[in-house]
């Protein structure tokens, strides 16, 4: 381990502390611990996710990691600080925001993602790419979920950490989400490493359900059972534990996730009126084509069968056509 990223290791588990002491003990923190707690966010979640605040000033961190001995220089590399152009003096980055330590998978605290209190732009800061913080090989929570992914062999995914530290204080404990950004292979990679059954439970609204077709289509080629929770009314698994509860949220969203098919059959029809005949076909056109996707012959024929009763069509033409599909696509 080289001297230098045991040193940014060193100043932001130093850092995470110190912004969570600020949330919980402080004056200054009272506020963003008032916002959480209005937000449902429990005592518990602040501890065991160790939330913290960072302080409303320019170079209050900068003097804080200045006192202990951290190279400025280095500590920008880190994300930590900003240099300004124009004078190369050095700035905080994260001011007035509520911090969220991001780990990678052995547990060391690699960056932060900082949320605004109300609804200032950026709603989410996130650490710069660094040497020690890589977004697309992040997976948040994966540090203390992975334990009990590989027990119950299933991970939840969830799009925000809003979400995976809601569903924990739900019981939901094997729940991770990306850095914002979206599902990437090597995301992919390190969660089929321990397991291969994935409940998507992204967000009810249309980028959410987008973002779930995609990450389903990943993680159905490297070979996961993938099941998909379909939120309603547009909610968030967040908003919607605080709306109906933990025990709705494990029993109507997670144990009720749709299959591949009740998935694709639900999104294939999205934006279509299927009473419009040209709209119709095109919806059974792209129903067979999922079929033809299906490796088992009982599951096509189910299928094929649900569609011929539903459009009251011949099954004989839906098989015939499925075939010539299937085929040309081996
Ligand atoms: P809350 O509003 O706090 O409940 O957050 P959310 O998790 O519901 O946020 P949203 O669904 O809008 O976005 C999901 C994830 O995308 C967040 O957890 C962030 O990782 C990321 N994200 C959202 N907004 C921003 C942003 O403004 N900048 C960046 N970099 N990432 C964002
Ligand atoms: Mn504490
Ligand atoms: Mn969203
Ligand atoms: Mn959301
Ligand atoms: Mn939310």
């Amino acid at each position: 381990q080289s001297p230098e990223l045991q040193q940014m290791y060193d100043a932001h588990e130093l850092l995470c502390k110190f912004y969570h002491h600020l949330l919980v003990n402080t004056k200054d923190g009272q506020e963003a611990l008032e916002y959480l707690l209005k937000r449902g966010f429990t005592m518990e979640s602040i501890e065991k996710y160790k939330i913290g605040y960072s302080l409303n000033s320019w170079d209050f961190v900068c003097k804080f990691l200045q006192k202990r001995k951290f190279p400025l220089d280095l500590m920008e590399r880190a994300g930590l600080l900003i240099k300004r152009e124009r004078d190369g003096n050095f700035f905080d980055r994260f001011r007035h925001r509520i911090m969220f330590p991001i780990h990678n998978e052995k547990g060391n605290i690699i960056a932060f993602s900082g949320r605004s209190l109300g609804e200032e732009d950026p709603k989410y800061l996130n650490s710069p790419e660094t040497a020690i913080f890589n977004k697309s090989k992040t997976v948040f929570n994966f540090n203390r979920a992975k334990k009990h992914i590989k027990k119950e062999q299933r991970a939840v995914l969830f799009e925000g950490f809003a979400d995976v530290i809601a569903a924990d204080a739900a019981g939901v404990i094997n729940g991770i989400a990306t850095m914002g950004t979206s599902l990437t292979d090597e995301h992919v990679q390190l969660i089929r490493k321990s397991t291969d059954h994935v409940t998507i439970c992204y967000d009810g609204d249309t980028a959410g359900i987008q973002a779930a077709n995609r990450a389903l289509d990943m993680l159905q080629s490297v070979g996961c059972n993938v099941r998909i929770a379909w939120l309603p009314e547009e909610l968030d698994p967040d908003d919607y534990i605080k709306e109906y509860g933990a025990e709705k949220f494990k029993n109507e969203v997670i144990e009720a996730s749709l299959t591949y098919m009740s998935f694709k059959m639900r999104y294939l029809r999205l934006g279509k009126r299927l009473n419009d005949e040209g709209e119709r076909l095109r919806y059974i056109e792209e129903v067979l084509t999922e079929i033809s996707r299906l490796t088992k012959a009982v599951e096509r024929d189910h299928y094929l069968r649900q569609i011929a009763s539903e459009f009251s069509l011949s099954l004989d033409a839906l098989q015939q056509q499925q075939k010539q599909k299937f085929y040309s696509m081996q």
